[in-house]
């Protein structure tokens, strides 16, 4: 893999809890497998009261401690405390900036990184630019933008204008780590390196597609945060969308960001609108409630800390929608994603239409053919493709098997994190894997009528499901003529409601 530039990466809410779960390590498993310039800086950025040493020591605290190369990398890593709103503390910045440029001897390139809360990704992008810290003739100026990008179509769009005000779309990177997951990228090289699943990959031959990203972990810590999102903005706006995009999308002309991601939003375009008095049937939302899971009880999600005792938010999602173009005019698609579902597991699955003509008995129990392929995001990262195979014996018996890849049967299997791969990308330039301004707006656009009809219509019931369900009633029954498919966290497993 190519090495990133020379370049310092500034990081915005450096004592925040994202730089402490995901950007540090993903930075030092850069840095351990030397793929970050020899010139490279980052600076931690917030209002937390610290010096480099303090800030060293802070992540320190975090990394495993294993090794000589962690003191290497922390002395790659100073720290800036200022007030980020204030644009006179923003002279600090650029002044500090440049004295590290100049000892450390690294390049006129920066990358600064939002990992505040949201209400700062409006004001840091102009403290930047009242410096001149937006611009570059010998360098770069990059900006990475975390999630949520707006809690609205209208916040969404209102975002994009202010952010353009003072950083070109190029120089804009909006982070959505599902794209930066291995087993996402793979969903590309699947579909356009193998040649006999795309003659097969649309209306034709599929009867419909399935995508859900189950947790079973409930809020946790992030109920207040949570509490304003809720499952639709929080996962199927964003990642749930840009993996089907991904599902769904034509064969681009070459992998480039601008290719891949202009087929991306044609997706999003042709997406067709699910109207207000179909809401209630086609998306069901629901809320985790009390329940007992071998002899513990597990609390409810207004039970939880900071989530209001009559919450109305939902946690759990399952809709069913269709994309109006040549391919796959006429084929129903499904998300599904919910808190305290059975169990941790993010696929897609492409459930193939039957033979026109049933020949052959199917064994007891099993009426319906399985011609299906399973691509498994995680854990247990993989593809299966299940069909019929003739039961050894007399006659011609039908039982469904499976044939599978585990990513873990790979001599070399580690599997970069998401915000490696990202993080890496972006020091290099390319954007493939990061949303464009124009198909966030796209997804919102789709997702906001069906929260406008939530809150104006309270009649559209949030159904409880017992906490380690997989979700409320009507939204079990919803995929037609089959059911969903129960996923197990051993991903060649195919027993319903394995985990419970
Ligand atoms: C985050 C959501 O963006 O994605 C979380 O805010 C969710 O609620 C998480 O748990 C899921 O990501 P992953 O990588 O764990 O599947």
């Amino acid at each position: 893999m190519k090495k990133a530039q020379s370049l310092i990466l500034v990081i915005f809410g450096a004592s925040g809890d994202l730089t402490r779960r995901k950007l540090i390590p993903a930075l030092y498993d850069l840095h351990k497998q030397s793929l970050l310039s020899d010139t490279f800086a980052v600076l931690g950025v917030s209002r937390t009261d610290m010096d480099d040493d303090a800030f060293r020591d802070h992540v320190r605290d975090f990394l495993p401690k294993e090794d000589a190369g962690l003191d290497l990398f922390l002395k790659r890593l100073y720290y800036l405390s200022i007030n980020t709103s204030d644009v006179n503390d923003y002279s600090h910045l650029r002044n500090r900036l440049e004295r590290m440029r100049h000892e450390l001897n690294i390049d006129d390139n920066y990358i600064f990184y939002l990992s505040t809360p949201p209400i700062l990704y409006e004001v840091i992008p102009s403290n930047l630019a009242a410096v001149n810290l937006n611009r570059s003739i010998k360098g770069y100026r990059r900006l990475i933008v975390e999630k949520p990008f707006g809690t609205t179509l209208e916040s969404a769009k209102i975002l994009n204008q202010n952010l353009l005000k003072y950083f070109k779309e190029n120089q804009i990177y909006r982070i959505d780590h599902y794209l930066g997951k291995e087993t996402v990228q793979n969903l590309l090289v699947t579909r356009f390196s193998n040649a006999f699943f795309e003659p097969i990959w649309n209306r034709n031959y599929i009867h419909h597609v399935e995508i859900s990203a189950a947790e079973s972990l409930g809020v946790e810590k992030r109920g207040g945060y949570y509490d304003n999102s809720g499952a639709m903005r929080d996962m199927v706006q964003n990642h749930l969308l840009q993996l089907l995009g991904l599902v769904a999308m034509e064969p681009p002309v070459v992998i480039d960001a601008d290719s891949i991601r202009d087929e991306v939003m044609k997706v999003f375009r042709s997406l067709t609108p699910i109207k207000e008095t179909e809401i209630a049937q086609r998306v069901i939302r629901g809320q985790y409630i009390e329940s007992q899971i071998k002899g513990e009880t597990i609390k409810g999600y207004r039970q939880e800390e900071g989530v209001p005792s009559d919450s109305r938010t939902e946690t759990f999602v399952a809709m069913k929608f269709f994309i109006d173009n040549w391919r796959w005019g006429g084929v129903p698609f499904y998300i599904r994603t919910g808190k305290r579902l059975p169990t941790n597991v993010t696929e897609v699955v492409i459930r193939f239409k039957p033979t026109p003509h049933h020949l052959f008995h199917r064994n007891e129990g099993i009426t319906k053919a399985e011609n299906m392929l399973v691509i498994r995001i995680q854990p247990d990262e993989g593809i299966v493709m299940r069909f019929g195979m003739k039961v050894p014996g007399a006659g011609f018996n039908v039982q469904n098997v499976g044939m599978d890849f585990h990513y873990s049967d790979l001599l070399h299997n580690r599997l970069p994190t998401a915000y490696e791969r990202l993080l890496l990308d972006c020091m290099q330039g390319d954007a493939t894997l990061y949303a464009r301004g124009d198909a966030v707006e796209s997804a919102w656009s789709f997702i906001q009528p069906i929260l406008n009809a939530w809150e104006n219509n309270p009649g559209i019931p949030v159904y409880g499901y017992p906490a380690g369900s997989w979700g409320p009633e009507p939204a079990l029954h919803m995929v037609e003529e089959y059911d969903w498919r129960f996923p197990c966290k051993n991903l060649s497993s195919n027993d319903n409601y394995c985990e419970l």
